[in-house]
């Protein structure tokens, strides 16, 4: 139960982080959660240092035996990406490999579903990191084909590119789970864990390595979080809009394209847009005067 409110705390916490400040919950929800938290063995000892004692007992006495507790099942390590030489395409073939043979990403994936790896040109400058596949990208195991990825295509097109001039990747090579209902649907997202998060790492690092573009652009909190450290900003007006480092390469921060479905105003959609033009100026590509005063 009390992995069960944590991981409930962890949530609210990341959504708070990009920028939802109110969840409904149920009456019914709300008294469940009443019920485990009243249930929660919050005396509990949480380490075997936590049961010694402030003082020594004046007479001997014998340490209440701990109740067994639930081992937590162990962290799956994470994966060691050691690519061979060889030319973009090949390495980018081996990382695709690993990442379908990884078993943490086969055991995440429902059936008929797909891992999703990055898409896109391998010589591209400029790589677009999301956060994780949805419905429709764990279907075709492409990343941003969904809602979400039509209106990447609009910002790309904007910038006068085109997908196949760009790269774009995810964090996550899988879609984080949710309860799914007796037909096995998942409807909705949620964000990945950290530790979801860390174990994907590694190969988004190496999407990284092989394409090196000369300009990184983090879409939403997630993939920020992912790219600059969990820890690395409370809200993500905090770090969006500027520019940070990833592993040396210039790191521009701007929100996801969800967000701006969600929040579709003039406001919003200039704010992402300013973002892009910082991208363009920084990748010296051509503004015209038009795009300077265009909003999505
Ligand atoms: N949202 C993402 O962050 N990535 C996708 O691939 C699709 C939607």
């Amino acid at each position: 139960m009390r992995l069960a409110l944590s991981a409930i705390t962890e949530e609210l916490r990341r959504l708070k982080a990009s920028g939802v400040d109110s969840v409904v919950v149920s009456e019914e929800g709300l008294s469940a959660l009443r019920k485990s938290v009243a249930s929660s063995p919050r005396a509990a000892p949480l380490s075997a240092s936590e049961d010694v004692p402030a003082e020594k007992p004046a007479a001997p006495a014998r340490a209440p035996k701990a109740a067994p507790r639930p081992e937590a099942p162990p962290a799956a390590p994470v994966p060691v990406v050691s690519l061979p030489p060889g030319d973009k395409k090949s390495r980018w073939a081996a990382l695709e490999r690993m990442v379908l043979e990884d078993p943490v990403c086969r055991a995440k994936l429902r059936p008929g579903k797909k891992v999703v790896l990055g898409v896109g040109n391998l010589d591209a400058s400029l790589m677009f990191i999301g956060e994780a596949p949805g419905a429709e990208e764990e279907v075709q195991g492409e990343p941003f084909v969904g809602p979400a990825g039509q209106l990447l295509n609009r910002m790309i097109a904007g910038m006068a590119l085109s997908r196949a001039d760009v790269y774009i990747g995810n964090i996550m090579n899988w879609r984080p789970d949710l309860p799914t209902g007796p037909d096995g649907v998942q409807t909705g997202n949620r964000p990945p864990t950290d530790a979801e998060m860390a174990h994907c790492l590694p190969y988004l690092k190496a999407q990284i390595e092989i394409v090196a573009p000369s300009l990184i652009v983090a879409l939403g909190a997630t993939a920020a979080k992912g790219l600059l450290g969990p820890k690395s900003f409370g809200a993500l007006g905090e770090v969006r809009g500027r520019w940070h480092d990833f592993g040396g390469r210039p790191l521009m921060v701007t929100y996801h394209p969800s967000y701006i479905l969600r929040n579709p105003t003039n406001r919003t959609k200039r704010m992402i847009w300013e973002d892009l033009l910082k991208v363009m100026e920084r990748a010296k590509l051509p503004i015209t005067d038009k795009q300077r005063g265009f909003f999505l």
